[in-house]
């Protein structure tokens, strides 16, 4: 199984990734925990990036692309499967990811959107400030990273869409409930997935499949 994180900061893309990594036995490669271990080992990538980690701000594409690159080639080694966390989140690696998949035979099945208001997103987020040092998890450089989503990542959304792989999902629940509507739709889909062609694929959206089985219904527009 292969699948690609694509989310805000808060909405559990970490916290569901080590789930759908356990369960299929598939590596978890997060950008995020990359970044911040190069930081924490003072290596040349780490001092590059440590201001934008900091701050909010994306790291460069180029920096990522060559860490996801060597991430992917090691996921192919070891099996072919991977949970994508913080990448891509921007057109430009969308691409550039996409590209080096098609190359290694390794395209997404499913990219997961997971979807939660942002007033919960910045009480999660600033829940784990009080008991986590991350330097980017201040309310100000939450904000910013909120911020740096909506105009930047979640428009490269509707190109999975358009792909047909686009799994969207209520993640504002407790973390048991959404980890057990993910893994249900990723079981459906790996025994169709080698089988259809992406192109044959439509959308699915677990959040509206959510609202039709009677739960609280919210306007989808805001949210992550
Ligand atoms: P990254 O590490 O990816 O951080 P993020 O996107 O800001 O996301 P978080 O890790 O804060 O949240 P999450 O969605 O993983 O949620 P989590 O499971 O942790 O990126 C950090 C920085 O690195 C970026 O700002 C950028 O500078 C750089 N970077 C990384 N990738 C990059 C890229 N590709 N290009 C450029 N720059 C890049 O959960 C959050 C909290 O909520 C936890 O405390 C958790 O316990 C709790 N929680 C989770 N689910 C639930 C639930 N259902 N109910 C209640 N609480 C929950």
């Amino acid at each position: 199984m292969r699948v690609l994180m694509i989310a805000p900061p808060g909405a559990g893309k970490g916290t569901q990734a080590e789930r759908i990594s356990a369960h299929f036995g598939v590596p978890h490669i997060a950008t995020g925990d990359l970044l911040r271990d190069h930081v924490a080992r003072g290596t040349d990538i780490g001092v590059q990036v440590g201001d934008y980690l900091d701050e909010g701000e994306l790291v460069p594409d180029e920096i990522v692309l060559e860490m996801a690159k060597e991430a992917v080639e090691q996921a192919k080694r070891d099996g072919g499967g991977y949970v994508l966390d913080g990448i891509p989140r921007t057109l430009t690696q969308a691409r550039a990811l996409y590209e080096l998949a098609v190359d290694l035979d390794m395209t997404a099945h499913v990219a997961l959107s997971l979807q939660v208001e942002e007033s919960e997103l910045v009480r999660r987020l600033l829940a784990r400030a009080a008991a986590q040092q991350r330097s980017d998890d201040t309310e100000k450089v939450i904000r910013r990273r909120l911020a740096v989503f909506q105009e930047v990542t979640r428009p490269i959304i509707d190109w999975y869409g358009e792909r047909g792989i686009l799994v969207s999902v209520d993640a504002e629940r407790p973390i048991d409930d959404v980890a057990r509507e993910i893994l249900t739709a990723l079981e459906v889909l790996r025994s169709v997935v080698d089988h259809v062609p992406d192109a044959a694929r439509s959308p699915i959206d677990l959040a509206t499949l959510h609202t039709a089985f009677g739960a609280e219904h919210r306007d989808p527009a805001p949210r992550g």
